[in-house]
């Protein structure tokens, strides 16, 4: 038993479910072979339109330089700067970017440059694109001819548009390119904007320090004034209050200290004198020949007369003892001994005197120092006050002068900067003239484009496919309907519109235009090898195969909506199985167009309805077709019938049936669409099984939907569906897994 297998097993293959549907590789191929015209078409277009702005687009060049933040040369005049203002913050690297950016800068090289007389800037010679662009904006409103400051501001934007800094990477140097149609002019502006801002950053640099010093030099002279005044204030007051410093400090202080000393050393002088003194007046007369007593007086005249008196002595002593106290010359001895004696006290007395003036002197000097001291302490009390103040009046003196000396220090460093400005940036590299255009850039383009192209066509292809809402291929019949798909239709009309053409063009050969209106429905007999023919065997295959279990006779051959092929589908299915010999009868039940009888027998005037009224006369209303035996009972109406469905409901419907079934082996009724009217739905119950129509890329699910839920007896009849008039070049392309030699077995033109 033949059945294709594409045509019977649902699509089973996994895939990823998108939008509602599932997105196997099966079905991306699919996609891919009915929508590769699309996608081929979308691909050139692009290519096309990448083709035209290479064309049309102007070469440009693209100069770079390259400007390096430095902050080490800042730092040799700066010598306050600490380790940490070595790094430059990154928000100081951006705003350098946008200083390069920024409009002054950029109009100051306009300036210097002519650019406005430039055609590239002054807006006088725009690309093709910008010349219809501005002639479509000129349209909506004119505004007379630009002024100076409008070009100027054209110009500017038309640089900014070509410049581009940034920094790069993260390092401290900002790359500057700039692009243009002459690669001159791109090289001579981008080393002009680095220059400039260079100079401008001096200028900068220049002028605040100049600020600074400016500022700095007011605040030194107030503060020298407020120095020297504090110091005037200071030795006023010292002179008002009769301080005195010295180098050791202030003089009633000195003084104090060194009266002090003396007085301390007075007094040892005088307690020494005294005790001399006391020493010499205790020497008695007695005492005077002792050797203790004048050896303490150290006296070099009593030693000389101690020695004498000594010898005396030692004489008498002798004499005295040899010829007795008494003798003359022991008594000689004894008075020279005491004139000895008396010489050493007159001595004794006359060193007492001398003493005791000494003493005297030490005393009266003592006395005086200590008035001296008693003076100067009281002096010192009174000053003491003062000192506070002093101090005070010393230390904001000091304050001033030190905040003078930094502030002269500062102004220095300013002046010295302001005549020798350095900046942080540096240019590091100059542009060069670009010997290459930078844009546009032919191969990139190509490849943009073919990517591009792809893309948008694949996303074109996948979006037209899973948006559409309409059937193409079995699986998805068989997935909407959950019935069989018995097979796909190619449509037939191509073929035969050649012919019909051709056939037009012969204006006497009227009857083969009217059999050419016709021939449709005999398509299976003028082409019984056909594709066409073929998928209507299968339907009567599968028909038979169900006959095996239950009793198909009567067919109803439904859609959801008019001119989808069922008066097409029925009159060929009903010449194939009357050609195969089979007794068939095919019954136009489409009593609002009545198409089936209009197209096999015109001339009719009774048929369905009269038969209806009296069954026995059935055989009077059928008309037989010569060609291929099949009878076909047609409809006769004069005017429209608002009870169709009635008709079709009848009872006197299921005894004409009843009746044919006896005669018949299959019996085909052409039905009326389910969507407008109720008939097929009201035959519902009398028909066998129903074939579905479904016309291929055009009923879309959510009819089919309708129309099959809202009906249970269809659902209930439905044998299989078909899907009718497939494009024959698509139906190719979608094949083409079934490889080339598939159609081989069908003849179309025969
Ligand atoms: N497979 C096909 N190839 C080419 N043309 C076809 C095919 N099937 C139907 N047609 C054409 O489509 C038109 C509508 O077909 P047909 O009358 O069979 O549809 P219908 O569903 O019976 O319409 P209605 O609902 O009006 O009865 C006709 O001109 C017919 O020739
Ligand atoms: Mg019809």
């Amino acid at each position: 038993m033949y059945q294709p297998r594409d045509q019977f097993q649902p699509d089973q293959k996994s895939g990823i479910e998108l939008g509602g549907t599932t997105l196997s590789v099966d079905r991306v191929l699919d996609i891919l072979r009915r929508q590769w015209p699309l996608i081929t078409a979308i691909l050139a277009g692009t290519l096309a339109l990448v083709m035209i702005y290479l064309l049309a687009a102007r070469p440009m060049y693209t100069a770079n330089a390259r400007i390096l933040m430095d902050t080490r040369q800042t730092q040799v005049l700066d010598k306050d700067s600490g380790v940490n203002n070595a790094l430059i913050d990154t928000g100081f690297v951006d705003s350098q970017v946008e200083i390069l950016n920024s409009d002054d800068l950029i109009l100051s090289i306009v300036r210097r440059l002519r650019l406005t007389e430039d055609p590239e800037f002054n807006g006088s010679d725009p690309g093709i694109i910008a010349l219809i662009l501005g002639k479509v904006i000129s349209l909506f409103g004119s505004d007379g001819p630009p002024s100076k400051e409008r070009i100027e501001r054209g110009a500017v934007e038309a640089l900014q548009k070509n410049l581009r800094v940034e920094r790069v990477l993260t390092t401290y140097v900002l790359s500057l390119s700039f692009r243009s149609r002459n690669p001159d002019r791109a090289a001579q502006i981008a080393n002009e904007i680095s220059d400039a801002y260079i100079v401008g950053a001096l200028e900068a640099k220049y002028q605040s320090t100049k600020r600074a010093g400016e500022w700095l030099q007011q605040r030194s002279a107030e503060l020298r004034e407020q120095a020297t005044a504090s110091d005037r204030a200071v030795q006023t007051f010292k002179a008002q209050n009769n301080i005195v410093g010295t180098s050791r400090g202030l003089m009633t202080e000195q003084q104090l200290s060194d009266v002090n000393t003396q007085l301390i050393q007075a007094r040892a002088a005088t307690a020494e004198a005294k005790a001399r003194l006391d020493r010499i007046e205790a020497i008695s007369d007695k005492d005077l020949a002792q050797p203790t007593v004048t050896d303490a007086l150290n006296n070099t005249v009593i030693t000389r007369l101690r020695a004498q008196y000594l010898d005396l002595a030692a004489q008498y002593a002798d004499w005295s003892s040899r010829y007795g106290k008494t003798h003359q010359a022991s008594v000689n001895l004894a008075n020279r001994m005491e004139e000895s004696r008396k010489a050493i006290a007159d001595e004794v007395r006359r060193i007492a005197d001398s003493y005791r003036s000494e003493y005297a002197i030490a005393k009266s000097r003592e006395s005086s120092l200590e008035e001296n001291m008693k003076a100067l302490v009281a002096q010192a009390g009174s000053t003491g006050q003062a000192q506070v103040k002093l101090r005070d009046l010393e230390s904001a003196a000091d304050t001033y002068r030190n905040l003078y000396n930094n502030f002269l220090e500062k102004l220095q460093q300013a002046t010295q900067n302001q005549s020798f400005p350095i900046s942080e940036a540096r240019i590091i590299s100059t542009a060069v003239k670009p010997d290459k255009k930078s844009s546009p850039r032919t191969l990139l383009a190509i490849a943009g484009g073919l990517v591009g192209g792809l893309c948008l066509g694949f996303g074109a292809a996948f979006s037209r496919e899973l948006l559409s809402d309409v059937l193409r291929s079995p699986s998805d019949v068989e997935g909407e309907l959950g019935v069989k798909c018995l097979g796909v239709l190619p449509d037939i009309r191509p073929a035969t519109a050649v012919a019909q053409k051709a056939r037009a063009l012969l204006p006497t050969d009227n009857s083969s235009a009217k059999q050419n209106g016709a021939s449709l429905s005999h398509y299976v007999v003028d082409h019984p090898f056909s594709r066409f023919a073929e998928t209507l065997r299968n339907i009567k295959l599968s028909i038979d195969v169900a006959r095996l279990t239950r009793d198909v006779k009567v067919i109803g051959i439904v859609s959801s909506l008019p001119k989808e092929g069922k008066t097409t589908v029925a009159a060929n299915f009903g010449h194939l199985t009357a050609l195969t010999g089979h007794r068939t009868l095919l019954i136009d039940g489409d009593l609002h167009t009545r198409s089936l009888t209009r197209d096999l027998a015109p001339n009719a005037k009774t048929g369905l309805l009269e038969a209806l009224k009296e069954p026995k006369s059935l055989g009077y209303h059928i008309q037989r077709s010569k060609e291929t035996g099949l009878d076909l009972l047609p409809s006769f109406v004069a005017s429209r019938m608002v009870n169709s469905a009635d008709v079709m409901a009848s009872k006197a419907m299921a005894d004409l049936l009843h009746i044919v079934r006896e005669n018949y082996e299959y019996i085909i009724i052409d039905l009326a669409p389910v969507m407008p009217v109720t008939d097929a739905k009201a035959i519902g119950h009398l028909v066998d099984a129903m074939i579905y129509v479904i016309e291929w890329g055009r009923t879309t699910r959510s009819a089919l939907q309708e129309s099959v839920s809202g009906s249970e007896v269809i659902q209930k009849k439905l044998l299989g569906a078909v899907l009718n008039r497939a494009n024959p070049k698509m139906l190719k392309r979608i094949e083409a897994y079934k490889g080339s030699h598939y159609n081989s077995y069908y003849i179309e033109g025969a």
